[in-house]
Formats: structure tokens, C-alpha cells, sequence
């Protein structure tokens, strides 16, 4: 197979080792300190939602959307996206986002938010968010604070902090 040719697929539960490799790779150990990663902490993705390219049976690239809220509205929180360096620049970064966007839209999703580079995800249907209008549990540019709008209406509910859907544990 030609190292430009990819496959999108579902994620599977036997993806997670050479997932982890590749944000290992693309994110270093700096990552944990993302305040989209501490948003996405102890929180599980999506499967339904989550996608890798494959170059044959090599995983070359992953991204995952995860339940979150924004204030009173539901939106999916994507990231992280990453492509092995090697096979950058083929496509494959945009393939994953359209085809988890796409997905999102038909089981009905309302709204995908990440923390990201606009001139990379505007093409794809992400636009800025008016400054204070959505906040993170950390710090974040506000010019990186980007959405996709699924469902007319949800940019619009959408403000306040982003939460975890993680239940608050009930002391025993
Ligand atoms: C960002 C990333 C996922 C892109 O994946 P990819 O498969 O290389 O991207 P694609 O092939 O779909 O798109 C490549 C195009 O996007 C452009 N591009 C890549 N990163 C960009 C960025 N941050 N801002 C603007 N444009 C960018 C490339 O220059 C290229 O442009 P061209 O088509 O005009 O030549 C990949 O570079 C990566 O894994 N980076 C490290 C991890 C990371 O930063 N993830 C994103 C976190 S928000």
C-alpha cells in the first residue's frame, strides 16, 4: 500500500496501545497539562466517535470526540487529532475530522468544540467563538477556542465554563 493511501475505521479497544504511542509522539509529555486533556481526565471518549486512519494495518492517525457540557448545553470536545510525522500533509488529518464531524451530525449531536489552530479546522467548519463566551478549566488563547455547529442553535446556548459529563462521585 502507498504511503499516501489511508483508511478511516471506527477505534477499537485494540487501538489504544499505538494511540497512545502517537500522542506520545505528537504531544510529548507536556500534554497532560492541555487544558483540553484535563477537561477530557477520567472521562471516557467516545467510541461511536472516534476514528483512526490506517496505512494498511499501521495506525497513522486518531482522533477522539468526548461528552462534555458547556454551560447548560451538550457539545463534544475534539481532540486530541494526531498524525504519525511520516505520513503529515496526505490528508489524513482532515479525512478523520470530516468523517467524527460527519458522524457526530447523524446521531444527532448539536455542537463539536476543540482547542485549536483556525486556519487548519476553519476549512473543515470550525469558526472562532465571541471572547468570555466559553471557558476552560485552565488557561486557553480565546482565539483558539473553536465550534462546529451541528444543530442551528447550539453555538448560541453554548456559554459558560466546559465540563466534564463525569457524575460527581456521592460521598458514602
Ligand atoms: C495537525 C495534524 C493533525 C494535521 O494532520 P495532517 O494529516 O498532517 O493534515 P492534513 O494532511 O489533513 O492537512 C495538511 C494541511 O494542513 C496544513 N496544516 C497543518 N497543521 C496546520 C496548522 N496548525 N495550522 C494551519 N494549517 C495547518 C498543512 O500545512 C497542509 O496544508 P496544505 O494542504 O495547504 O499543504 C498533524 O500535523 C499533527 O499530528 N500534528 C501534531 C499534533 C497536533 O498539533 N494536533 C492538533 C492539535 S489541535
Amino acid at each position: 500500500m502507498s504511503s499516501n493511501s489511508h483508511h478511516i475505521h471506527l477505534e477499537t479497544p485494540g487501538d489504544d496501545a499505538e494511540i497512545d504511542h502517537l500522542h506520545e509522539i505528537a504531544f510529548g509529555p507536556g500534554r497532560f497539562a492541555r487544558s483540553a486533556f484535563r477537561l477530557r481526565e477520567g472521562v471516557p471518549h467516545d467510541p461511536a466517535l472516534s476514528f483512526v486512519a490506517k496505512n494498511g494495518d499501521t495506525l497513522i492517525g486518531s482522533v477522539r470526540l468526548t461528552p462534555i457540557l458547556i454551560g447548560p448545553e451538550p457539545a463534544l470536545l475534539l481532540g486530541p487529532l494526531a498524525v504519525l510525522p511520516p505520513y503529515k500533509n496526505k490528508g489524513a488529518g482532515k479525512a478523520l475530522v470530516r468523517r467524527a464531524v460527519e458522524e457526530a451530525g447523524h446521531l444527532g449531536h448539536g455542537l463539536v468544540v476543540l482547542v485549536g489552530d483556525e486556519p487548519y479546522y476553519g476549512p473543515l467548519g470550525f469558526r472562532r467563538v465571541p471572547h468570555g463566551s466559553i471557558a476552560f478549566p485552565g488557561p486557553v488563547d480565546p482565539d483558539r477556542i473553536l465550534v462546529c455547529e451541528l444543530v442551528e442553535g447550539a453555538a448560541a446556548r453554548a456559554v459558560g465554563v466546559a465540563r466534564s459529563e463525569r457524575p460527581i462521585p456521592v460521598p458514602s
